[in-house]
């Protein structure tokens, strides 16, 4: 993965995000359909995956056949909403391990506080695939990212499901060599911070919560 932005503009993946965009879709509904666009985006995000040819045998003849190569890739979720997502991907990958990553916003100083972390290990040799739903101002996205390299994190990709103008060039800025892949690019963030036209909150939307 080398662009530094990726919109996903499959039609199914197109179609699902716009069912979830509705308010009138249900937590059910939602969940469901953030489990099916996962195993969409996991599909794309992995698709630079190295593999290496292998000896086996079908039950006709003996052959070389591909098979995944190098360290199991780490997924990493960005708490709470990278959850939803991460459910998902791990269908399609259920052997990749798995880190989490909890951050809040200081009230008074605004910056992300980190109040959870917990890493694969060797991340220096696997690629990292960190997951959030909405990338929006970026700076908890870009904190998450500052951890996992401190950590030996060196490939990594950040995956969502709506990026901001305003988060792709802050991610951009601070961390030129990690790719963005998402569904969709939408307009803006408003004064709160949400990105327009969005989705709303996307926790509080596949958890039910207000
Ligand atoms: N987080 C969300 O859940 N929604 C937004 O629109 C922005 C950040």
């Amino acid at each position: 993965m080398n662009a530094h932005l990726t919109v996903v503009s499959h039609p199914l993946v197109q179609h699902k995000l716009t069912i979830m965009r509705e308010k009138s879709t249900s937590t059910s509904q939602f969940r469901q359909l953030l489990r099916e666009i996962s195993h969409l985006l996991a599909y794309e995000v992995t698709r630079n995956l190295a593999v290496a040819d292998i000896e086996i045998e079908t039950p006709i003849q003996k052959m070389k056949a591909p098979k995944l190569d190098g360290k199991k890739l780490a997924l990493v979720s960005i708490l709470r909403a990278g959850n939803g997502l991460l459910d998902g991907i791990l269908e399609l990958i259920p052997s990749a391990r798995v880190g989490f990553i909890g951050l809040y916003r200081d009230e008074e100083t605004l910056e992300p506080v980190e109040y959870y972390f917990k890493v694969p290990d060797q991340l220096d040799q696997r690629l990292v695939i960190a997951v959030d739903p909405m990338l929006a101002t970026g700076n908890s996205s870009v904190a998450a990212i500052d951890k996992l390299k401190k950590a030996g994190a060196n490939n990594i990709i950040f995956l969502c499901l709506l990026a901001s103008p305003e988060g792709v060039e802050c991610m951009k800025k601070a961390h030129p060599d990690v790719a963005i892949v998402t569904a969709s690019l939408d307009t803006k963030l408003n004064q709160k911070g949400y990105i327009i036209p969005g989705l709303g909150d996307a926790g509080d939307r596949m958890f039910g919560t207000k």
